[in-house]
């Protein structure tokens, strides 16, 4: 007879077989056109206003340049869930093109078929000297080496461990090294909280019939908002709404833009492509909606969904975006503003 051990090992593996078929068709990096308008307007100004660049690339860059004292130290840097590692080889590439190339990257990911790719990019851009990818499980690594960087684009929401990464981190960061991550900090799965659900079904009767469609899960929500819980497969923002409460409880903010909302829905991968960049109508509308979204973050009745973020083991001088701290950016569970009725 099975025991409990091995069925939550069964499960567990399970979860992680679609964890590597996520990724194996579906492609990481496209997002709808319309995302990039709406990032272009409401996410680019936070980041220059926090990190002094226009780029994610660019915060990652910031962040050696900080923890190699302007480039004049060495600086060994680790990616966990580098993925397919293209945010590693820009990020090489990019450190080279400014003249600095003592630097040496190891990226970490669960999935052979991401890091084979990797390996052949890193090939294609004769990058071997640098980059070190690695097959490896973070839910059951344990600390050995010290970074002064570590860095984390997108994959912290697709760990279950959170507690255990947060502990390897922490104890594999040099004193003065920097935490950086672009990741998703909103509900469990990705969904919305009751807050961000009642605006979206309070405009949806405006959408059209076309924007009403969801392209990745091919179902026309005419009625109403639907809203769909992505972490009932594979790891995908399997704790997200835990990041930001259980960084903060081990490290200090130091570089801190929060954003996101309800425009997320509107704009991602589900919805986005309902959305027409040359037509003024959607256009003017995700822009009305995007300032929505802002004067409601800034208000606090909404709270971000996504952070780019610099996080330290030593407390420094905070930087954030308008009156968004990292600590004002998390979300209680349990709590629920007052303005929303059943
Ligand atoms: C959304 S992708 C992001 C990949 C990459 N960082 C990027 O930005 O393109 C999340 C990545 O996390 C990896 N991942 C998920 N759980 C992991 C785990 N327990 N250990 C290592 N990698 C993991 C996945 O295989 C996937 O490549």
């Amino acid at each position: 007879m099975a025991s409990d051990i091995d069925n939550k090992d069964s499960a567990y593996n399970a979860r992680v077989q679609q964890q590597i078929d996520q990724f194996i068709d579906q492609p990481i990096h496209d997002l709808p056109e319309i995302f990039h308008i709406w990032s272009h307007n409401y996410i680019r100004p936070g980041i220059a206003d926090v990190f002094g660049v226009e780029s994610i690339n660019d915060v990652y860059k910031g962040a050696v340049r900080e923890a190699s004292k302007q480039f004049g130290d060495g600086c060994r840097i680790l990616s966990v869930g580098c993925g397919d590692g293209n945010v590693e080889i820009q990020l090489a590439l990019s450190l080279i093109e400014a003249g600095f190339t003592r630097f040496r990257i190891e990226a970490v990911d669960l999935s052979p078929v991401l890091i084979e790719r990797f390996r052949e990019q890193l090939h294609a851009n004769k990058l071997e000297g640098y980059i070190l990818p690695q097959i490896a499980d973070l839910n059951k690594r344990t600390p050995s080496e010290k970074y002064n960087v570590i860095m984390a684009n997108h994959s912290l929401h697709h760990i279950v461990e959170l507690e255990g990464i947060f502990d390897f981190i922490f104890e594999s960061l040099t004193d003065d090294g920097i935490f950086a991550t672009c990741d998703m900090i909103g509900r469990n799965g990705h969904m919305r909280w009751p807050e961000s659900e009642a605006v979206l079904q309070t405009i949806w009767p405006l959408l059209s019939d076309r924007q009403r469609f969801h392209h990745q899960l091919l179902r026309h929500d005419r009625e109403r908002f639907v809203d769909h819980d992505c972490s009932t497969e594979g790891f995908e923002g399997i704790r997200a709404q835990d990041i930001l409460y259980l960084i903060l409880n081990r490290f200090f903010p130091y570089k801190f833009f929060g954003y996101g909302g309800f425009m997320d829905v509107l704009t991602d991968r589900g919805y986005g492509p309902g959305f027409d960049q040359n037509n003024q109508w959607d256009v003017e509308f995700i822009g009305a909606m995007s300032k929505l979204n802002e004067m409601m973050l800034d208000s606090g009745m909404l709270k971000p969904t996504t952070m780019i973020a610099y996080f330290t083991k030593q407390e420094r001088a905070p930087v954030h975006f308008r009156n968004r701290t990292a600590r004002s950016s998390v979300r209680i569970p349990f709590e629920k503003p007052d303005w929303i009725f059943e």
